[in-house]
This record gives structure tokens, sequence and C-alpha cells, in this order.
């Protein structure tokens, strides 16, 4: 497999990662992931946006961001995935600091990492829905930063998986934030909710994406928070992100979703991506 690791393609097994990298001691640094549909990437300027806003909130001086999409294009032709789709996955460290000290300097270095990988099949996932199941959110209160720093999710995701659900959805005071790596939808009445933006949640993009697609056909969606304690009021129930597309939620824990299929609602939104993405 061939990677971008600090201007260079390189075998990832020739990559050399220092230990004194702040990634490493400190998990500073930030991420970025973001995927192809017919061989394009899919909302590029919003994920570059999103990781500028990223790398600015965390004081990370890394500007050459547009060449991301270039290095993407090359890696998926070096890694012989072309033309299938891909995802991307970038990561930029603040970089190198020896000798160990929690304070950062301010001329590093950042390090940085470019991966692709095919897009794996999620066709049973959003035709059948999934199971999630309810954590309490005890990340930090900077969730709209997307820092590789997200041990939280890591470890209710691993919870989810093994209870056979694929996602772990975060609470909050009785308010429901977003996946561990989703954002959350409900529907009542035919109307969508999801939680409003704020340093608890991660900007995502098919989220903005969700929201622009009802606007143009008449579904109304209210930003406000689905409490945890009203969950049985809903009709349905979805999660989304770049490779979670809009998945259908059928199952919280051990509680069927309404008749354990996919709602209505949820199948139009799906059926409006997928027009959607068809037809850039
Ligand atoms: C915490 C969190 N929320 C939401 C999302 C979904 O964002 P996007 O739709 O941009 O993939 C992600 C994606 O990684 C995430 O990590």
């Amino acid at each position: 497999m061939i990677v971008y690791f600090n201007e260079k393609y390189l075998p990832l097994d020739e990559v050399k990662i220092s230990p004194y990298d702040r990634g490493f001691h400190y998990a500073d640094g930030v991420y970025e992931v973001f995927r192809t549909y017919h061989g394009k990437p899919f909302r590029f300027a919003s994920h570059i946006k999103r990781l500028k806003y990223s790398l600015n909130e965390l004081n990370i001086c890394f500007n050459d961001l547009k060449e991301f999409e270039f290095i993407s294009l090359n890696l998926a032709e070096m890694n012989k995935i072309l033309p299938e789709d891909f995802s991307v996955y970038i990561q930029i460290t603040r970089g190198v600091q020896f000798p160990r000290k929690h304070n950062y300097e301010n001329n590093l270095t950042p390090t940085v990492f470019v991966s692709v990988s095919k897009i794996k099949d999620n066709s049973e996932q959003l035709d059948k829905g999934v199971k999630i199941i309810l954590e309490e959110d005890i990340r930090w209160t900077r969730c709209d930063v997307k820092s590789v720093s997200i041990l939280p999710s890591t470890l209710a995701k691993t919870k989810a998986v093994n209870q056979n659900a694929y996602e772990a959805i975060f609470h909050r005071d009785n308010k429901i934030t977003e996946g561990s790596h989703t954002n959350f939808f409900a529907v009542k009445d035919s109307v969508v909710y999801t939680a409003p933006l704020s340093n608890f949640i991660l900007e995502g993009i098919t989220r903005e994406v969700v929201i622009e697609l009802c606007a143009e056909n008449k579904i109304k969606v209210i930003e406000d928070y689905i409490r945890v304690d009203q969950l049985k009021g809903f009709d349905e129930f979805f999660i989304t992100g770049t490779t979670t597309e809009i998945t259908p939620v059928i199952r919280i824990a051990d509680s069927i979703v309404g008749n354990g299929l996919p709602g209505k609602v949820t199948r139009l939104i799906q059926k409006y991506f997928r027009e959607y993405v068809n037809s850039i």
C-alpha cells in the first residue's frame, strides 16, 4: 500500500514517525475523511473548510490544503483503486517536539499523512437498517473540532460493536448530541429533527447535505435536541456520515423502532441523496 507522508509517496512500511511527535504524545492533531462518487471528491470544499477550521482552532499552521485532492487521486491511482470509488483519510499533527513538554512551540513542522481505501459495500445496512446503542457523552466540549483525540468515541464504538450494534449515540444532560462517527436524526409526523450546530457536535458534511435536500424537497427540518426520554415518541431514526451515508436505525439497544423496518421519510431522503450523488 502506498501512502503520502510529509511530501513523499512511499510504501506504508517505510513511514517513520517519531515518538516525539505531539500526535503520539498528546493526540495533538486533526483529521479529515472524504470520499469520491463516480471518481470525484464529494463536497471537497466543505471538507477542506472544516479541516482548516480544526487546524485554526488548535493553532496548527498548515496551508496547502487544496493539494489533498491531487494527492488523493494520485494515491488512488498508485494503489490501483481507480476507477472504483475510494475514501481518503488525512491526518495532520502539530509535529515533532523534543524533549516532551506540554506547552507547544510555535515553529514546529506539521506531520502530514494521507491514505486511501476502497469503499466497503454498505448496501445491506442502507437497505435493512442498523442497531445503535446509547452512551453518555463523556467527550470534551470542543466536538466541533475534528481532533484525533477521540478515545471516548473509540471506546463507545467498541462497546456498540460488542453488542452487535453499528454505532453508539451520545447524550449529554438528556439531549442527544451525535454518534461516535455520525450525526443523528429523528423523524416525527414527517418532520426531521437533529441536534443544532454547537461545540457539542461536529458539523457533519452529510448532515449539511441532508438539510439541503430536505429544504429542496419541502421536508421540514428542526435543528433542536432530541431528548432521550422522548425517543419513544418519534417514528423513525437515521444516522449520517461520509461512509455511513444515510443509514436507517431500526433498533435502539433492545428496543425495536416501529415495525423494525426503515421509515418512509428515511427512505425518501436516501432516495434524494442517491439521486443527488448520481447527478454530480
Ligand atoms: C463525531 C462525528 N460526527 C459526525 C460525523 C459525520 O460527519 P461527515 O458527514 O462529515 O462524515 C463524523 C465523521 O467522522 C464524526 O466523527
